[in-house]
């Protein structure tokens, strides 16, 4: 029986803490299922004289209590599920607790539990309290030491925050006491203990410090953590030269565990990852893990400093260290793999995710006002969205006086628990100016709706830019504000050619406007022909964008903006267009893709970007109601048309670089130039396969061969899956017999098995709704892992949308009963699929209807947990 009461928590409820705990002490005695957790608390009262001492704790079989030396007695104190309370405490007092829990047992993988033998801990958000009763909030910092006891046999490595300080042998068990000379909140506690691997390395900062560096891993894994290893000192590097920031132990370590609810933890000093983000070499993992490896080793480590040694005042302010840090690996990434290509991918990422759950019922500002579970608030709002507000500011005050602004905020609030409003400060403090209006892009949910109307006068070589701005109502939040909206914006002639123009007296192509107002005017003068307008360019603002203009505008800007991301994004407007519109033919579209590929200016990964025509979530996200065949159909249809339409070309350069492959002699190299060949040649194949539709005989034994041959012919886990995912789009009669050889090859290879069930998953074929019900017959499949259950039900629900909105609703059914299945062990995993029905209202009938029966269903469902009945209450609302 689940004892939660459904109580929100409020931001205008906040009040400071009552009692600081200067110093903790705590002591594990490790055992499966009876481990003992002795806390030693040293506090004191900073708050109101009467005030009770109230610590949280969930799930603990507490031992004793006892206050400066005294056991207390069962009247002293009361506990409830949650809480812990004792009334009449000293204004300085130290505090003995004792407790006992069953790391075995607990599949929520929050708090201490055990993953393939090993014990670890995951704190973020409210995990802490699930391990002793402690003031479980993150703007209640305290100094750790931390004692780690278990037996030799079985647990050679005992780990924790911090620096050792002491290890030694007790008879069987062995200890090892560890510290961690800076403050911190409890949910950046770790311990690991157990059997590891470790690849050792070492970094000198640029004081001159040298840092121990230590990947644990899986016994025989080793070799695997090299990426992530040279990945960890470039992102060192990176941080140093371009924050000025350092790292301030003497050791850093990672570990990666296979039973883990998020992608990756930033605990002080003691880093924990899915192994799916750390293991790499380039027979299991594909190039875009590299990029993914990449970026969440520099995301986990920059949280050193933005979150750890400024962290927030309380789970509101959530985005305050993700937002930022997400900002911080996004440049990272840029600057390690391309400023344009990076910035692609953050767009349709952002696009892809953040922009549904802002036009949805689960809309909530960056900074939420209200909550059930923080848990549920890990989202792209809170990561992508709180992101780009970063990028606008920096965008706004310029490079420079953003790196200001940072070493401002940093040096300020070091050691403290800061908010939104702190950040914002830093900026006010180094600019003189009010940051104020910037404030509403955190409090206010909903995507801005930014409209551009341009009419150029050709005798006064005068352009106007009319400029309109509109939020639409979100749930809780019928009036909405002008946000400042920064424009970048160039010209260009109809050729392609860049087009000057004066403004505020300076002859310039590209400007930035900042649109404060609802609406506003912009003139540019001396503009010497009609133009073409490139607004929004490197995305400026994230912001849906209706830009007045001729098909013959994009296709101008398709080819030759000076900007590369609007020359993508010009193409997939086009292709939106083209799509969805039932008359759209190819034709001109095929023209400007193949000058694109002809282009030797531009690298073969944004080649690869260009090829990839909008998905299917993204075309569901301007047709209304939406209609997930039609969406399949017609997308599918236009891809077949374009593959026909160039197929020569692409096949002849697909060949020229097939041939340039298998001649290679040179080892696989992870390197983004590498990685782009790759990219665009699978770009290539993918868009190849799909003229197998309506194909003749000869076409379809030719792309059967071709990808047969790219299959069998890899060398590489990125080839193979593109080799694989060709003969998933044939869906032919040798789909199967590839699929056993691929599990033949990799059935003793957990993350790669994940591949292969993923692919299977996001097949878009009819029959895949049969064939995921199956796998989850498979005996390789565990409801429990994370992992695997992402692989099969979180791929088939996110991304195979065709088979999941099956008119039958037969797939609604099938996710239902799986989010109801998981709650039961695992409520945060589970409740972050809820959002897949998120959207119901806005689809056709009977999807509509389908869909909301299901979360009806998952609603009526005794004992759910609060993770799942906040978000599927919200998305029925
Ligand atoms: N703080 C982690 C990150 O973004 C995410 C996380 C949250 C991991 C909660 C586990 C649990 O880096
Ligand atoms: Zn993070």
């Amino acid at each position: 029986m689940r004892t939660e009461i459904a109580r929100p928590i409020r931001l205008t409820d906040y009040k400071a803490p009552d009692f600081r705990v200067s110093d903790t002490k705590l002591v594990f005695d490790l055992h499966p299922t009876e481990t003992k957790v002795t806390a030693t608390l040293t506090l004191e009262r900073i708050g109101a004289a009467e005030a009770p001492l109230v610590l949280l704790g969930e799930r603990l079989k507490l031992l004793g209590v006892s206050l400066d030396g005294r056991a207390l007695e069962t009247s002293d104190y009361e506990v409830t599920p949650e809480t812990l309370t004792i009334g009449d405490v000293p204004d300085r007092f130290t505090l003995d607790i004792a407790v006992q829990i069953n790391p075995q047992d607990n599949k929520t993988l929050e708090g201490l539990y055990m993953s393939s033998g090993r014990y670890c801990t995951q704190c973020e958000a409210e995990g802490f309290r699930k391990i002793v009763y402690f003031p479980d909030r993150p703007d209640v910092l305290s100094k750790f030491t931390v004692t780690v006891r278990a037996p030799k046999a079985g647990f050679p490595y005992l780990l924790s925050n911090g620096n050792l300080i002491d290890a030694g042998e007790d008879g069987d068990a062995h200890y090892a006491i560890w510290e961690d000379p800076f403050f911190k909140p409890s949910y950046l506690f770790a311990l690991v203990a157990g059997e590891l691997d470790v690849l050792e390395d070492a970094f000198t900062t640029a004081s001159g410090r040298k840092v121990d560096l230590k990947i644990y891993v899986d016994t025989g894994m080793r070799e695997r953590a090299a990426y992530a290893m040279d990945a960890l000192k470039r992102s060192m590097r990176w941080d140093e030269e371009v924050y000025g920031l350092e790292y301030d132990l003497d050791l850093f370590m990672i570990v990666a565990v296979r039973d883990f609810n998020f992608g990756a933890m930033e605990n002080k000093g003691l880093n924990i990852f899915n192994a799916s983000l750390l293991l790499a070499d380039p027979d299991t993992v594909t190039d875009l893990d590299y990029e993914r490896i990449e970026s969440v080793i520099a995301h986990e480590y920059f949280h050193n400093w933005s979150g750890n040694r400024v962290t927030c005042r309380d789970w509101f302010q959530l985005c305050l260290k993700e937002g930022l840090t997400v900002f911080r690996d996004q440049g990272f990434s840029a600057d390690m793999r391309g400023d344009a290509v990076q910035r692609i991918k953050d767009v349709k990422a952002l696009r892809a995710r953040q922009f549904p759950e802002d036009a949805g019922p689960l809309a909530h500002p960056v900074r939420p006002s209200s909550y059930l579970k923080i848990d549920n608030f890990y989202t792209a709002t809170i990561y992508e969205k709180g992101a780009e507000i970063v990028g606008m500011l920096k965008t706004y005050v310029g490079p420079e006086v953003y790196r200001k602004a940072l070493d401002h905020y940093f040096q300020t609030n070091d050691g403290t628990a800061a908010t939104l409003e702190d950040f914002l400060k830093s900026f006010e403090a180094v600019t003189g100016e009010d940051f104020a209006p910037w404030l509403k892009w955190y409090v206010q949910a909903g995507t801005p709706h930014l409209s551009i109307t341009p009419s150029y006068d050709a005798e006064t070589q005068r352009l106007t830019l009319a400029l309109a701005q509109v939020t639409h109502p979100t749930p809780a939040q019928a009036n909405k504000h002008p946000v400042p909206i920064p424009v970048r914006l160039g010209l260009l002639s109809e050729d392609g050619a860049p087009l000057t123009f004066t403004i505020d007296g300076e002859t310039v192509s590209d400007t930035l406007f900042v649109l404060r107002e609802a609406e506003a005017e912009l003139v540019l003068e001396d503009v010497a022909v009609a133009p073409v307008v490139s607004a929004l360019r490197r995305f400026s603002a994230p912001v849906k964008l209706t830009l007045t203009e001729l098909d013959a505008h994009k296709f101008a800007r398709f080819r030759g903006d000076a900007d590369p991301f609007n020359r993508w994004e010009a193409a997939q407007s086009l292709a939106k267009d083209l799509i969805l519109s039932a008359t759209g033919t190819a034709a001109a579209y095929a023209e400007a893709l193949r000058a694109t590929l002809a282009d030797d200016t531009l690298d073969d990964a944004f080649k690869a970007l260009i090829i990839g025509l909008p998905t299917e979530p993204d075309l569901a996200q301007i047709l209304t109601p939406v209609d997930p065949a039609y969406i399949h159909a017609r997308r599918s249809a236009f891809k077949a048309e374009l593959s026909n339409a160039l197929f020569d070309d692409i096949e002849a350069l697909y060949e020229r670089f097939e041939d340039e492959r298998l001649e290679a002699q040179a080892p696989f190299s992870p390197d983004a130039k590498s990685a782009g060949r790759r990219a665009l040649r699978n770009a290539l194949l993918d868009l190849m396969m799909a003229s197998h539709i309506d194909a003749d005989d000869a076409r379809r034994e030719k792309l059967n061969w071709r990808a047969q041959y790219h299959y069998q012919l890899s060398h590489n886990m990125t080839d193979l899956m593109a080799g694989l995912n060709a003969v998933a789009q044939l869906h032919g009669e040798d789909y199967d017999g590839t699929l056993e050889h691929f599990y033949d090859m990799f059935k003793t290879e957990p993350l790669v098995l994940d591949k292969w069930f993923a692919a299977q998953a996001m097949c878009a074929n009819p029959e895949t709704l049969n064939r995921v019900r199956r796998l989850t017959q498979h005996p390789d499949f565990d409801a429990r892992v994370p992992n695997r259950w992402r692989a099969v039900v979180q791929a088939f629900a996110a991304n195979n949308p065709s088979v999941f909105h099956d008119v039958s609703g037969q797939g609604y059914d099938f996710i239902a009963d799986q989010i109801l299945l998981v709650d039961k062990f695992n409520p945060m995993t589970a409740a972050r699929l809820v959002e897949v029905f998120g959207g119901f209202k806005r689809y056709a009938e009977p999807h509509a209807s389908l869909m909301k029966a299901a979360l009806e269903r998952i609603l009526a469902t005794p004992d759910l947990s609060k993770n799942v009945s906040e978000l599927a209450g919200k998305a029925l609302a």
